[in-house]
């Protein structure tokens, strides 16, 4: 059943001229029928080379959002509406307006999980995988970030010459991880690696032996000799013991399953690229403007 709806996908793809990028987060059947499979990172500069005048953005809405505001003549989807990124809301682009009137010498800098209204109000966007190199490239050292406290913390430790003041946000699914979860997986694998990912908080993340971005994980996961206890959602490590079969990839913790991530099925996507379902993103040109700076400022400064 699901062979046959990937064969349609990849059909549809050709006829509709449809370029499907997932997220590593996705589920294996959907990986296997997409483009472009990463991090928000490789996501958002990679969608913008495809020859593909349609794409399906299989992940959460600012992905997608991501996508339109670098390659706005394309059509991007959506393939469930509903798929949004919890921590993307959680300051508003007044609290940052106002931020910034009374701390002029200050930057702003926004993880990628923002909302598109958020970006145009930033100076810089970042995401896991790049948030060390662009900070640090980055010549001012008063700078605000947003949202992802745990994020922000870790960036904040690892650059010290920085004066970085963080706001409380939060990835409720990563935050949930208990120090009792590092504990326990210690005594049943204490001779695993640690992978985490630096939304994790700064008590978790002191368990860990790399730390890095969701294709991070997955690559060092692929590419190491031992068990790999997996410090991110649970299809990271769901989609290694299907690729690397001879090994353990126990996950941290049962907490680590985000719903919105998970709302997204290979029938969603046939209907997405078959131009019947999903939505269809549309940005007002003057937000898309104001919105894509920060996203090229991260492009210029992660090179
Ligand atoms: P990555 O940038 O590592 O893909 O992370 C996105 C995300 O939402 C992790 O929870
Ligand atoms: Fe957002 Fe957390 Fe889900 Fe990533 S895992 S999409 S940060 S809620």
């Amino acid at each position: 059943m699901i062979r046959e709806i990937q064969d349609q996908i990849l059909e549809l793809k050709q006829k509709n001229d449809v370029a499907v990028l997932a997220h590593s987060y996705q589920s294996p059947e959907i990986l296997e029928v997409a483009d472009i499979t990463g991090d928000s990172f490789a996501l958002s500069v990679k969608a913008q080379e495809l020859p593909q005048k349609n794409i399906v953005l299989c992940g959460v809405r600012f992905m997608a959002d991501t996508i339109k505001l670098l390659s706005p003549e394309k059509r991007v989807v959506l393939p469930v509406a509903e798929a949004t990124c919890p921590m993307a809301e959680q300051i508003s682009p007044e609290r940052v307006l106002k931020f910034k009137q009374e701390n002029p010498e200050f930057k702003v800098v926004a993880y990628i999980n923002t909302t598109t209204e958020l970006k145009a109000v930033c100076d810089v966007c970042v995401t896991s995988s790049s948030a060390l190199k662009i900070v640090r490239n980055m010549p001012e050292k008063n700078i605000l970030f947003i949202p992802d406290y745990n994020l922000g913390s870790y960036i904040k430790k690892s650059l010290p010459e920085k004066n970085i003041v963080l706001w409380n946000g939060m990835c409720p699914v990563h935050a949930a991880v208990t120090v009792g979860d590092c504990k326990r997986a210690k005594a049943a694998y204490p001779n695993a690696k640690f992978l985490m990912h630096p939304e994790l908080p700064q008590e978790i993340l002191a368990y860990a032996d790399v730390i890095g971005s969701t294709a991070a994980i997955l690559d060092y996961a692929k590419n190491c000799v031992e068990d790999c206890v997996i410090g991110t959602e649970k299809s990271i490590a769901d989609y290694l013991r299907i690729t690397c079969p001879d090994r353990k990839f126990p996950l941290l913790s049962k907490r680590l399953m985000c719903p919105n991530m998970r709302l997204t099925n290979i029938m969603d996507v046939c209907k997405a690229v078959s131009g019947e379902g999903g939505e269809v993103i549309e940005i007002d040109e003057d937000l898309r403007l104001s919105a894509k700076f920060p996203i090229d400022e991260m492009i210029r400064l992660s090179k």
